[in-house]
């Protein structure tokens, strides 16, 4: 059943019921101007003479377009025909959804956008970072935070943090060290973290926005893997709700929309200039957004805020609750729990089994029984609970990783000294721009050592840094690099 309580330019939200501000979950569906809008565009087909030049799936092999169905291709179009309106500027049924989204996540402006949370981080250092500016950013960023510093000139200043050493990874950001590097550093002109952890582990967003509006520092919570938060309760509080200036979310990643597709909230108290921001967009976004991303966003964000969506989330947290009591019981299966005094996303689940590398047990997993779980590090494996999953496929992992518990799997010996995730602290020598800017030659890694690094290396995922433009290499650094055998660095 299909209930409209939002009309187009005449939005009554009335007699819904609120679940968080914002957030209506009445409905079996909500309304979606882009998702109507690309139904009319279907059926109303014009004689067309514009691109995309395979018109509406004419002229393209034909195992491909019976391999993805001739109605994906009837779709792929980009903005700017049809009455489907534009991207930038906003105008449209894509001004409309981009609106109602704003309304959901309750931020002063929402940005669809159509190169993942990758263009939004870009467009942030872009639009809010200047030459020389010093950066406070949590070491676990995405490396294009890294790239936007690099298109910017501005200088990061590392903060370490916590690690949650017996499983290799990064933990929470301490806002006690924030307080400490902001007090110390009064030049510092804005802080960015990333929250959640890939692995779902969660810093305390409201104090170290309390920190930042203290020092009237703004904030930049990349939440790329936070998007469901808005929607739940029992999941912890959106940056949006904890003062955050601009929040980065990948909706394609957890929120049900497709590959690439993202959204870049402005708070409503955002210190920020939403045109900068949008400007910065207009600059680095493609010309040619997807409509089909982009009519993803609409119905990810009108799914999530239906009764369906609402169900949906539900699920995925007590298929996830399920799944952590029943592995936490196999012996010689390790979870990332509370008992380890970490706050996290019960969604996210990551675990390890006893003499296992995770990279070992992602093959095994893989090889022996068809199961792709999200990543592999060096102690384990992240799961990721999702909206689309069932309560029969957690069952067939855990009878999985049962097996594989009570099996002599050996690790393997290529794994020994080869690292992942990148825990090492930076020594930085110049900015990343200088060094990237710089005369470089490519030399074998062991020769590396003791040399400044030229290149971004971040393998995806998680794309946390190893290595920045600007930093010195050192021994410490090859266990990660296993994928290299030449680096760029600075002539001497
Ligand atoms: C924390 C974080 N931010 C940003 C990104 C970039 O997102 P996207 O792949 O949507 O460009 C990622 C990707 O993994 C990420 O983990």
């Amino acid at each position: 059943m299909c209930i409209i309580i939002m009309k187009m330019k005449n939005y009554n939200l009335k007699n819904t019921i609120s679940f968080k501000e914002g957030v209506y979950f009445e409905q079996d569906e909500i309304y979606a101007p882009l998702v109507n809008a690309m139904k009319e565009y279907k059926e109303n087909p014009c004689t067309g003479f514009h691109i995309p030049g395979h018109n509406r799936g004419c002229g393209v092999l034909n195992s491909f377009s019976s391999l993805i169905g001739i109605d994906a291709l009837n779709l792929d179009t980009t903005d700017e025909f049809d009455n489907l309106g534009t991207l930038f500027p906003s105008s449209g049924a894509i001004d409309e959804a981009q609106k109602l989204a704003a309304k959901t996540f309750n931020s002063k402006r929402t940005f669809f956008l159509t190169g993942g949370s990758t263009i939004a981080n870009l467009a942030l250092a872009f639009a809010l970072t200047c030459p020389n500016d010093k950066i406070a950013i949590g070491r676990n960023c995405h490396r294009s935070v890294l790239s936007g510093m690099i298109i910017s000139g501005a200088n990061p200043q590392w903060i370490m943090p916590r690690k949650l050493d017996d499983w290799a990874i990064y933990g929470a950001l301490s806002p006690v060290e924030l307080r400490d590097r902001l007090e110390k550093n009064s030049d510092i002109s804005l802080v960015w973290i990333t929250n959640p952890t890939y692995e779902g582990v969660v810093s305390d967003v409201e104090a170290i926005s309390r920190v930042c509006h203290e020092f009237d520092v703004p904030l930049i919570v990349d939440e790329a893997h936070g998007c469901l938060w808005n929607f739940s309760d029992v999941l912890p509080k959106s940056a949006l709700e904890c003062g955050a200036d601009a929040v980065v979310h990948s909706l394609h990643k957890t929120g049900g929309s497709m590959t690439q597709s993202s959204m870049l909230h402005i708070s409503k108290n955002s210190r920020f200039d939403v045109h900068k921001v949008e400007h910065a967009l207009k600059l680095l976004h493609t010309t040619s957004p997807s409509l089909l991303l982009l009519t993803s966003l609409d119905a990810a964000r009108a799914f999530l805020s239906s009764k369906n969506g609402k169900a949906a989330i539900e699920n995925a947290i007590n298929n996830a609750l399920y799944f952590r009591e029943r592995a936490s019981k196999i012996k010689g299966v390790q979870v990332l729990n509370s008992m380890s005094a970490v706050a996290f996303d019960v969604t996210k689940i990551f675990l390890k089994v006893d003499g296992l590398s995770g990279k070992r047990l992602e093959s095994i997993l893989e090889l022996d029984f068809s199961i792709e779980i999200e990543s592999a590090s060096d102690e384990g494996i992240l799961i990721l609970s999702n909206i689309g999953n069932t309560q029969d496929e957690f069952d067939i992992l855990l009878s999985a990783l049962e097996k594989i518990a009570s099996s002599n799997y050996p690790d393997l010996a290529y794994l020994e000294g080869i690292k992942f995730m990148p825990l090492t602290a930076p020594e930085v020598v110049m900015s990343p721009r200088e060094a990237y800017f710089s005369r470089k030659e490519r030399v074998k890694k062991e020769d590396a050592i003791g040399r400044i690094c030229a290149e971004v290396i971040a393998l995806c995922p998680p794309g946390i840094s190893v290595l920045l433009p600007g930093e010195l290499i050192s021994r410490e650094h090859l266990p990660y690099l296993s994928d290299f055998s030449e680096i760029d660095v600075l002539i001497k």
